[in-house]
């Protein structure tokens, strides 16, 4: 049965009894205490806290989940998978465990004739948390199942919440024994190989406050009503229908395994090793494709590093199966775009951006192997130098934190020359490091308190009205009020207040468009407003401080926006659309927005592009945009549904396909995009857009910059000041300038190198009077000479080395030169060969110099090169030198 069948299925058996199928989420979690989401319930959650009204009781879902505690057992297992889909139904205070356990045992037995997915009821197996005896009764008198199936387990197995705070409860499991060749009889506590588990059904009814850890967390109370959460992995039931080992064999990742194996010449199946790269390697180019699908960015934080780990992870299980500089990704990638295509559409519409994204990041990450690999070489090399068989664990800890390389790289590059790696050292530092960034996320996190005040809020306040789009100034009421993260009635002047209104005409900060800013007026006080923010959606909150008087929930209230702000800021937002639909026009549709803010008077934009946009690119793109504003388009909003915005050719960021109506932007017919923010009635409102430059943001995302308006006009009359200046201080007319600066710039550098090469010449001439001056210590030519202060050091070390080479190979010669090349003085010493065989070295020279200076150095026996503090000292320096010298010779 293929994967998108027994999705069908499972929402099908749900919704004939009665519930409503919601698509599935984005990855991306809109619960600030969770990166992505890692469960079916996780968009959820606020309907089982009480925060929210849920569209219906009975709800049924196949989301879309990354998991990565356990990415380092992906591949060894059968049962580790990064992206998977949960399949689930759930109750929000409708039925509970006596309805739940018949259903799921019904759709699991049922024929699959019947709709159902057949499993013989023999092989089925549950759990329940040890104390639950209701749940035991059903499963032994409502369904029938022997004793002997039926296991009770504790905290670890059996009660599910989700890492953090929020809901959570006692759950029941459902198994499957997949056999006596797989492992050893006695149900899931005996081995959850052979007993594979299919079904979580929990029954979720606290709300937890603290969680430490899965056995440790604290209670807070019952949850306002008794639900139902389930989970099914979709892809370990496609294991089981589709009789294969594991998880990475199933319709939707065997084919991605297949390419790998195809494109690295390798055969599955033949030796582990290389069996558990190609499993990661088909498990982690869906996870990526889904996360970049869904909009994530690789980067080194949060998600974006999450992305950014599992495609480098990729890119080097490839190598390690011999893929070599070769870039397989593009392939690859192509191969999950139409595998889970059918279930996820949007996918082959989006394939361009995302094959750019993972392209790029693999271009990158292959770029920093090889400036690992030259790391690498000179970490080995000291590590031999100093006659050791251990390569640092700083070493290895450095080349993974600064250069992105994974440790197992680093142990089989050490193998191959001979060396181990202080793996210990190694981990005691990542740990030191994971702790920190542990600390600090910890403290970012939103707790569950905060979002539940803003969830009683919502719920009071209900969904806020935005009026901003044809208001600026509206008559409203205060919703309600928070002071120091609590609901307060009231706020008195001087206080820092996020205030919830019933309406209101300020625009929250979203779509890269910066919020408004004004003043909220009561009867008897007065808030300024400096940022608006969304935390929920349909909630506004509106932060400031009390100007003067209170602030009362229920008071009847004007809201204000700053009107010249927010037109400078529409202005950005209309002109980001339209350099968009510029660069795709220039560049192509791989040319996708990929991040943007706009600001008065200024925007960035980010978009996708594989190398940096070449200037004539960025001058037609402003050329073009600036022919539309004189072109003076009417811009138009208008709300439509997802697809009807698609067949329109609508431009969408990666994530906006997600909610039934969405709201559209056209400029005349030039651009078109989902947009949710605030704009100019006519292009011509902008006036003129001028593009300061590009650069690059990360792998395979560029920024542009750029001016709107006023500030571009004075912007551009600056620069022609300027140009003014320099005409008037070079005597030359304005399109003369560029050559003359050349001109200029030309001479001065060959003058540079002509004083460079005079100095040295001076240097090197007074070579040949010091060789003749040479001293004799017992058969032992000596050259000490103190060079002109400003001498360079590199003069000072050629010096030394052409006095050297004036003597003869048979004669010992030590040449010792010193000179203060800027205030601090160094010493280098030279020792032909003559003079090692006599015992004397370069390195041990210059140390007692450089200490007689007040520094240090050292270096190898034919050359070596010293400092120090103190210039006064270089005189005593030479003669310590020279004693060392004969010290050494006359023994
Ligand atoms: N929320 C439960 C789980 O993820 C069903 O296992």
């Amino acid at each position: 049965m293929e994967s998108a069948e027994i999705a069908r299925r499972f929402l099908r058996f749900f919704e004939e009894r009665g519930h409503k199928i919601v698509p599935s989420a984005s990855l991306i979690a809109e619960d600030p205490t969770l990166l992505l989401v890692n469960a079916g319930m996780v968009p959820f959650k606020p309907y089982f806290l009480g925060q929210r009204k849920p569209p219906a009781s009975r709800l049924a879902t196949a989301q879309k989940c990354v998991r990565t505690p356990d990415i380092e057992e992906v591949g060894k297992t059968t049962r580790h998978a990064t992206f998977f889909q949960m399949l689930g139904n759930f109750s929000i205070g409708d039925y509970f465990k006596a309805e739940v356990i018949p259903f799921a045992w019904e759709l699991l037995t049922r024929s699959e004739s019947d709709g159902g997915f057949g499993f013989p009821e023999d092989r089925l197996w549950a759990t329940v948390y040890h104390d639950d005896d209701e749940a035991y009764d059903l499963w032994r008198n409502r369904v029938g199942l022997p004793e002997e199936r039926i296991q009770r387990r504790g905290l670890e197995d059996n009660y599910w919440h989700m890492g953090v705070a929020g809901p959570g409860g006692p759950c029941s499991e459902i198994y499957y024994d997949r056999g006596a060749e797989y492992g050893k009889e006695g149900g899931p506590v005996a081995d959850e190989d052979r007993y594979l588990e299919v079904w979580n059904l929990v029954f979720m009814q606290y709300q937890l406050s603290q969680v430490r850890s899965k056995v440790d967390f604290d209670v807070d109370g019952e949850l306002p009503s008794k639900n139902i959460d389930t989970g099914m992995g979709l892809e370990r039931m496609a294991t089981i229908l589709q009789g294969v080992d594991n998880l990475y064999e199933i319709d939707t990742t065997y084919k991605i395994l297949d390419r790998a194996a195809e494109l690295t010449k390798t055969r599955y199946g033949r030796d582990h090793r290389a069996d558990v790269s190609l499993r990661v390697v088909a498990d982690h180019v869906r996870t990526g494709t889904m996360l970049v699908a869904d909009g994530v960015l690789p980067g080194n934080e949060g998600r974006g590093y999450v992305l950014r780990r599992i495609l480098r992870r990729t890119v080097r299980n490839l190598r390690l199966l011999g893929s070599g500089d070769d870039r397989y990704m593009h392939e690859l990638t192509d191969v999950a775009i139409n595998v889970m295509g059918e279930q996820y559409p949007e996918l082959k519409a989006d394939a361009p951006q995302i094959h750019g994204i993972i392209d790029a990041e693999e271009a990158s990450f292959l770029g920093t192997l090889r400036t690992g690999t030259a790391i690498f070489d000179v970490a080995v090399e000291e590590t031999k130098r100093r006659s050791a068989t251990t390569l640092p664990g700083e070493q290895a800890f450095k080349l993974h934190d600064t250069y992105g390389f994974p440790i197992d790289l680093t142990l089989e590059m050490a193998a191959e020359h001979g060396l181990t790696v202080d793996e210990e050292g190694f981990r005691r530092l990542m740990k030191e490091q994971r702790q920190a960034a542990k600390a600090d996320a910890a403290a970012k996190k939103t707790g569950n308190a905060d979002i539940s005040v803003f969830g009683q809020l919502l719920e009071a306040s209900g969904k806020v009205e935005f009026l901003g789009y044809d208001q600026t100034e509206a008559d409203t009421n205060v919703a309600g009020i928070i002071a120091d993260g609590v609901p307060v009635p009231v706020a008195g002047a001087g206080s820092s207040v996020e205030v919830v209104l019933a309406r209101t005409p300020f625009y929250a900060e979203g779509g890269g468009q910066l919020a408004d800013q004004g003043v909220i007026r009561t009867s008897g006080a007065e808030v300024e407003v400096v940022d608006v923010q969304s935390p929920l959606a349909g909630l506004v909150v509106h932060r400031g401080k009390v100007r003067k008087g209170e602030l009362r929930v229920g008071d009847e209230a004007q809201a204000e926006i700053d009107v010249e702000r927010r037109r400078a800021i529409s202005r950005s937002h209309s002109a980001t659309h339209l350099v968009h639909r510029g660069f795709k026009n220039a560049l192509g549709e791989t040319a996708a927005q990929a991040g943007s803010e706009n600001s008065p008077g200024r925007f960035r934009f980010d978009f996708t592009a594989s190398g940096a946009v070449p200037q004539s690119v960025l001058r037609d793109v402003e050329d073009e945009v600036n022919a539309v504003l004189i072109n003076d388009l009417q811009v138009n909003a208008f709300y439509t549904s997802q697809a009807e915005a698609r067949a329109m050719g609508a431009l969408a960021m990666f994530g906006e396909k997600y909610g039934d109506e969405v709201r559209v932007v056209e400029i005349g017919d030039y651009s078109r995009e989902l947009c949710g923010g605030t704009h100019v009635h006519s292009s011509g409102q902008l006036g003129l857009v001028k593009v300061l430059g590009e650069q690059s943001v990360g792998a395979g995302v560029r920024r542009v910059e750029a001016l709107v308006g006023i500030d571009a006009f004075r912007f551009l009359a600056r620069e022609s000041v300027l140009v003014a200046q320099l005409t008037e201080q070079l005597k030359a007319r304005r399109e003369e300038l560029p050559e003359r600066i050349d001109g200029i710039v030309t001479r001065l550098r060959t003058a540079e190198k002509e004083l460079e090469k005079l100095r040295s010449a001076q240097v090197l001439q007074v070579a040949g009077d010091l060789a003749a001056q040479a001293r004799d210590l017992h058969g032992v030519s000596v050259v000490t000479h103190r060079a002109p202060d400003g001498t360079g050091a590199d003069d000072l070390r050629k010096l030394a080395l052409d006095v050297r080479g004036r003597f003869p190979a048979d004669r010992p010669a030590v040449i010792v030169i010193a000179g203060a090349p800027s205030d601090r003085p160094v010493v280098v010493a030279a020792v032909n060969e003559a003079g090692r065989e006599r015992g004397l070295k370069a390195g041990q020279l210059v140390g007692v110099a450089a200490k007689a200076l007040g520094g240090g150095g050292g270096g190898k026996d034919d050359v070596a090169q010293g400092g120090g503090t103190r210039p006064e000292a270089t005189g005593d320096a030479l003669r310590l030198v020279e004693q060392a010298v004969a010290d050494q010779v006359s023994r």
